[in-house]
């Protein structure tokens, strides 16, 4: 058995370097069109930051698990093949705004149908759109090699952060397909080191679609509990206090109940637009507006924090320091795709507020691309202004400390760890009076922030400030 993968992002380098490490039988190829993505994968610099990957990249790298851009040669000598490429939403055309963008899927299909020889069997990683398979083999078998194919749908649960965790202990292992003999092939890999009570097998649809609903419930517990903690600030209630309330009711849990400045990444946004475009597509419209209010909700999130802090500010930020502490859409990864952090920055700036970034993984390059491009149009502008702003009103700094000296406020956006250390007297005396801290997080001691001296706003909470200020 040879597997290769297509795709050596976020999801194809970690899920194949872990099947590589549990499987040191098998030859696992990771081939991209990215060459510096390849560079890095073959380097001491890994393109993803992931806590424990760098570890197993290292076991298993030069033994059985090679990076490369030889994607030919990798599918012709694979037997299995994952396509593991990027699925984004659609920017243009039909379904701009919602449907899933294909052409990377498609392009694969076609690339694996020039280059099969003999049987392979074909395994959806990306996320796709319910029915995505019955395309892919159509276009598999339009080639008339004479290769011969079985397409399964086994979609990554993984989620950014704690990849390795989640490769290591799956939940479950779903595998989609309608052959039997191409099923047990996949589930024997996963079966080196998870149990096979834990690996469901459904058929092609159900697979596919269950990959958009676990992303929509999920999604959709961080929105409801974001829309609960408006109503927590506006009652005096205390978002965490009623999370924790609800979510020892067993029927409810308490996972995903932590209410923030919004959820980010590259999926849930992405994953529930694609789901909203499908149910429009079979005319079940009110369906598909019960959706789409998890992002509306999501992003009148996002819009209300910036919105806080600008009011509490005696309704102006103009040219006033900012400290923002963190930018990445969660702690422990270097991913930006979709952060919260992007459109609060964006709408601050708009404000004409000084901003100073600071995140432990995030380089500048990468904050200064993600607001230019939150402030791209359609048509790929970015105005004059938005752009003098993004050069002179941004700047990136290397620790929390830089971040707030002299600052009239720091708002907390991504929750890393570092930031609950820090040495909050010193903090304060370098800030000016009054000191705000806007907690997006909930991350921090608040009291003992008070004692500080600071003023603080935190999500889903009454603000709270020293009694003597
Ligand atoms: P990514 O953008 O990090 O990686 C995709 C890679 O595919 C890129 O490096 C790109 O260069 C490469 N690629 C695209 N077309 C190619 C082609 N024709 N030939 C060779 N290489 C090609 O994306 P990702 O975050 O790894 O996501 C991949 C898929 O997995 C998506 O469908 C996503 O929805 C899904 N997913 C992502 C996560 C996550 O946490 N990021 C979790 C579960 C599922
Ligand atoms: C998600 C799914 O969890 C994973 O199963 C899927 O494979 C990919 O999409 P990911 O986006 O990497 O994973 O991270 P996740 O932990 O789900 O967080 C998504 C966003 O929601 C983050 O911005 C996070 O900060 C936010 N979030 C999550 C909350 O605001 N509150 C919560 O309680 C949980």
């Amino acid at each position: 058995m040879k597997i290769c993968c297509i795709g050596a992002g976020y999801v194809g380098g970690p899920t194949m370097a872990m099947i590589a490490k549990q499987c040191p039988e098998i030859p696992v190829h990771v081939v991209d069109m990215n060459q510096e993505r390849i560079d890095a994968w073959n380097s001491d610099r890994l393109p993803i930051y992931e806590p424990g990957l760098d570890e197993i990249v290292r076991e298993a790298r030069g033994r059985n698990l090679t990076f490369s851009t030889q994607v030919d040669q990798a599918i012709a000598e694979a037997d299995m093949i994952f396509i593991s490429v990027n699925t984004p939403t659609k920017t243009f055309g039909m379904g701009a705004g919602r449907a899933a963008n294909l052409e990377f899927i498609e392009k694969c299909a076609r690339q694996i149908a020039r280059n099969a020889k003999g049987h392979k069997i074909v395994v959806e990683k990306s996320t796709l759109p319910v029915r995505t398979a019955e395309a892919v083999k159509r276009i598999l078998s339009s080639e008339c090699s004479g290769a011969t194919f079985d397409v399964l749908s086994n979609p990554e649960f993984l989620a950014e952060g704690t990849a390795i965790e989640d490769l290591l202990n799956p939940d479950r292992v779903l595998i989609g397909g309608e052959s039997e003999a191409a099923i047990n092939a996949l589930s024997d890999v996963y079966a080196n080191w998870i149990g096979r009570e834990r690996i469901l097998t459904t058929n092609l649809w159900s697979s596919e679609l269950s990959k958009l609903t676990a992303n929509a419930f999920l999604a959709q517990r961080v929105s409801s509990i974001n829309a609960i903690s408006a109503l927590c600030e506006a009652t005096g209630a205390d978002v965490d206090e009623v999370a924790r309330a609800i979510g020892t009711d067993s029927r409810i849990g308490p996972k995903f109940l932590k209410s923030s400045v919004g959820f980010g990444g590259s999926c849930f946004q992405k994953d529930i637009l694609n789901l909203v475009y499908l149910c429009e597509h079979f005319g079940l419209d009110q369906v598909a507006a019960y959706w789409e209010q998890v992002v509306t909700m999501n992003d009148h999130q996002k819009t209300r924090f910036s919105e806080r802090i600008v009011k509490t500010m005696f309704n102006t930020v103009s040219n006033k320091k900012l400290a923002i502490w963190g930018f990445a859409f969660k702690k422990d990864t270097n991913d930006t795709r979709e952060s919260a952090a992007i459109y609060i920055c964006r709408d601050l700036l708009r404000e004409r507020a000084q901003l100073t970034i600071y995140d432990p993984k995030v380089p500048e390059a990468t904050i200064r691309r993600d607001l230019l491009a939150a402030c791209t149009d359609m048509h790929g502008h970015v105005n004059a202004d938005d752009q003098a702003l993004i050069e002179n009103n941004v700047t990136v700094v290397n620790d929390c400390y830089e971040a707030s000296r002299d600052a009239h406020a720091i708002a907390v956006l991504t929750e890393w760890d570092e930031f609950k250390e820090v040495d909050f007297q010193k903090i304060y005396a370098s800030m000016h009076r009054p000191s705000f801290l806007f907690d997006g997080r909930n991350l921090l001691d608040h009291p003992k922030l008070l004692e500080c001296g600071f003023e603080i706003h935190a999500i889903g909470k009454s603000p709270e400030q020293r009694s003597n200020n």
